[in-house]
């Protein structure tokens, strides 16, 4: 009898499964695809990677403002791919022998449970054998929205339409890259095949890039992209795709466009059916599992953490998702504070954000002071970038005593991010940031400028 089985291999199970054995639960996690999941196989690292290659080239190839200059320059999508690979083995042998270290066993294969033991214990087949646990976590993420647009199934098929999972093993730069779905996976994908060569349109059923982002940042993103070649189509709604084209309407219009390859990115949903989790009467709404904020399912014993509950669908909340659940089976007292998430697009430049957006205050009323800066104000910013147009938008209560959102477009946004959403956690107030020491020259300097400039 297993004191924990978690279902699932990515970050929400690979973390609970670390901790829960390391707190000296005995535990077996079981994978039916691989160990890391979507986020360090076909997700998260594999991007970072990709994106990355796509930098260097960019500097090397375009160098001129900098006054370097290269001639020869070339991208080798299949030594970008390679390397990608070696990537995604190390970090997964990385998790792998920190289970270890942690007493995890790994089964790998299909989990399938079977419902429980007379004694309440949760029954899991995994090959031909059946494990039992006395609890389970199910993680088992999420996967790519298939629409039942016409000619879609067929594209899958024949690899003229690729989800996040092909496309990060594409080793061709298209000639034309179609991009349904102007979200995270659209935007960064659109960018990395833009710096390398294709030309892109991006499709978006919305009047805006980047889902929730703020508009500001949004729009001024969608200006980057557009000045670097990238194509816009926006309340665009996408009717068929056919070998070589992708069919939408907008603006009332039919129109076609030729595609030699078709991302389709528009959404992913939880994984909650085909491994007998109603055996257990799990409640599962609107396609995701519900939980409370402890993980914990309507179902005894039973919790869900990941993209799986729908919640956040980002790694990093997973993570903190499954370390509150673990804390939950081990009796203590713990909770996910999801306020000061932040979330990163790893577009060149970087979008990171945390915390309130001027969109949501509208909506939940609530009054809000803004300061918003050019990212010129920070001089290392302005030696690494030319003619950057980035901004900071900073976010504070109506007193101005504490920051409530920050929303950064340009270059290291992504890491910068980290100290707002520490800011935003902490509620420090502005007259102790502003008795912060930043190290300069650093563009993190942003927030300081900013903090400055608040009345
Ligand atoms: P998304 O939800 O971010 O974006 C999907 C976009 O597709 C939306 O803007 C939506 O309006 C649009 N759309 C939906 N149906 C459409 C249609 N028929 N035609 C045209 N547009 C349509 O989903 P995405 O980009 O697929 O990402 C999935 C998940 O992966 C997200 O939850 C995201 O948080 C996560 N992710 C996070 C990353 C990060 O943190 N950097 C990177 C990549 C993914």
């Amino acid at each position: 009898m297993l004191d924990l089985l978690v279902l699932g291999g990515g970050p929400a199970g690979y973390l609970a499964a670390e901790r829960a054995g390391h707190a000296g639960l005995s535990v077996v996690l079981v994978e039916k695809r691989a160990v890391g999941g979507v986020c360090l196989n076909e997700g998260c690292i594999p991007s970072k990677t990709l994106l990355h290659s796509a930098k260097v080239f960019e500097y090397a190839a375009h160098g001129e403002k900098y006054g370097v200059t290269a001639e020869g320059v070339r991208l080798d999508p299949k030594a970008v791919i390679d390397r990608k690979n070696k990537v995604v083995r190390n970090l997964v042998a990385g998790v792998k022998s920190t289970l270890k270290s942690c007493h995890v066993t790994v089964r790998e294969g299909q989990g399938t449970i079977l419902g429980r033991a007379a004694g309440g214990a949760v029954r899991v087949q995994v090959g031909d054998e059946v494990l039992e646990a006395a609890r389970l976590l199910v993680a088992t993420g999420s996967e790519a929205v298939v629409p039942p647009i016409p000619g879609v199934k067929e594209g899958l098929a024949s690899g003229h339409v690729l989800t996040n999972r092909e496309i990060l093993d594409l080793a061709e730069i298209p000639g034309s890259l179609v991009v349904v779905g102007g979200g995270v996976i659209g935007l960064e994908m659109a960018s990395y095949f833009n710096s390398v060569g294709s030309k892109v349109t991006v499709v978006e059923m919305l009047d805006h890039i980047a889902g929730a982002t703020d508009l500001e940042i949004s729009a001024l993103l969608q200006k980057n992209y557009a000045r670097k070649g990238v194509e816009f189509r926006l309340g665009a709604k996408v009717t068929g795709v056919a070998p070589g084209t992708v069919s939408f309407e907008a603006d009332g219009k039919a129109e076609t466009i030729p595609a030699d390859r078709v991302l389709l990115s528009i959404g992913r949903r939880p994984v909650t059916a085909g491994f007998g989790l109603e055996t257990l009467g799990v409640l599962v709404e609107r396609g995701r599992i519900v939980t409370d904020a402890r993980g914990r399912t309507n179902a005894a014993g039973v919790w869900a953490t990941g993209d799986v509950n729908g919640q956040w669908m980002l790694a990093h909340a997973a993570y903190r998702e499954s370390e509150v659940a673990v804390s939950d089976m081990l009796g203590k007292k713990d909770r996910v504070r999801y306020a000061a998430v932040p979330s990163v697009i790893y577009t060149n430049p970087e979008v990171g954000a945390v915390g309130e957006t001027e969109e949501s205050c509208r909506e939940k009323g609530i009054a809000y002071r803004k300061v918003v800066l050019p990212m010129n104000f920070s001089g290392r910013y302005m030696a690494e970038n030319e003619r950057g147009d980035g901004i900071c938008k900073m976010l504070f209560d109506a007193a101005g005593q504490r920051v409530i959102g920050c929303h950064v477009l340009g270059s290291y946004a992504s890491e910068i991010v980290m100290t707002a959403a520490i800011l935003v956690e902490t509620e420090m107030r502005v007259q102790d940031i502003r008795e912060l020491v930043f190290p300069h020259p650093s563009v993190v300097e942003i927030l300081r400028e900013a903090v400055h400039q608040l009345d």
